[in-house]
């Protein structure tokens, strides 16, 4: 999979270079490449950004360097994703769907984010969606994209050591995981539930399902109907 990632600031993605992710670059399973949007400004200021038609506060960025990234980044195989708290919510099945893609470009607005022309001319050329990572709001799409980034990448074939650990995690069945257990068996008094210790398949199966019934009704009540 190839993926670029278009931003003022591309330092953030440095962090890449760290763990699973850099091992995957260096593998050639993940082709990565972060971009400094402003290298495709044409003004002395390598001006970015400008004040909203209509008014209101902060800044919205300028369509025209954006227009040229894409311009130079995306082919007719690019999904293009932009980051965005007004996007379509961020999930483990929308994780899973863009795994399978070829090239993913994402693109990550700072301020009040990206005049919205930007996304309607990608939509002309390529697959295009905006995504929210949460019901929260952020300084930029940056983080937001470095996780999607860690969800997807993490579901392509041949990247994760173990895939029954990606079969039974939270999420995968639409609930959330249950709790696990390791060595010691007695901890400052605390004991590893008695079902884990007997090897019992069947009943380790169940009290595991329990409790990822009852933790998902505690915590996400709204993912049980
Ligand atoms: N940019 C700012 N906030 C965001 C969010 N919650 N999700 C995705 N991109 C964002």
């Amino acid at each position: 999979m190839r993926i670029d990632a278009i931003s003022i600031f591309p330092d953030y993605f440095n962090v890449l270079e760290l763990s699973l992710l850099g091992k995957a670059k260096q593998s050639g399973l993940i082709e990565f490449q972060a971009h400094d949007l402003r290298s495709w400004t044409t003004d002395k200021h390598k001006t970015v950004d400008d004040s909203p038609y209509g008014g209101g506060a902060g800044m919205v960025m300028k369509p025209e360097p954006w227009g040229l990234a894409f311009d130079d980044v995306l082919t007719p195989k690019s999904t293009v994703i932009f980051t965005t708290p007004a996007g379509i919510p961020f999930t483990q099945k929308l994780a899973q769907e863009l795994s399978t893609r070829e090239h993913l470009v994402f693109a990550c607005g700072r301020y009040e984010g990206i005049d919205q022309r930007v996304v309607e001319n990608a939509r002309s050329e390529v697959e295009v969606l905006e995504i929210s990572i949460g019901d929260y709001v952020l300084n930029g799409g940056e983080v937001a994209a470095l996780a999607m980034l860690e969800a997807i990448t993490r579901l392509m074939p041949g990247f994760m050591g173990n895939a029954e650990s990606i079969v039974e995690e939270s999420h995968s069945d639409g609930l959330l995981e249950y709790p696990s257990y390791t060595k010691p068996q007695s901890w400052r008094g605390l004991e590893v539930p008695e079902v884990l210790l007997s090897g019992h398949h069947a009943e380790i199966e169940k009290w595991r399902r329990a409790q990822s019934v009852e933790r998902t009704r505690q915590n996400r009540p709204d993912l049980i109907d």
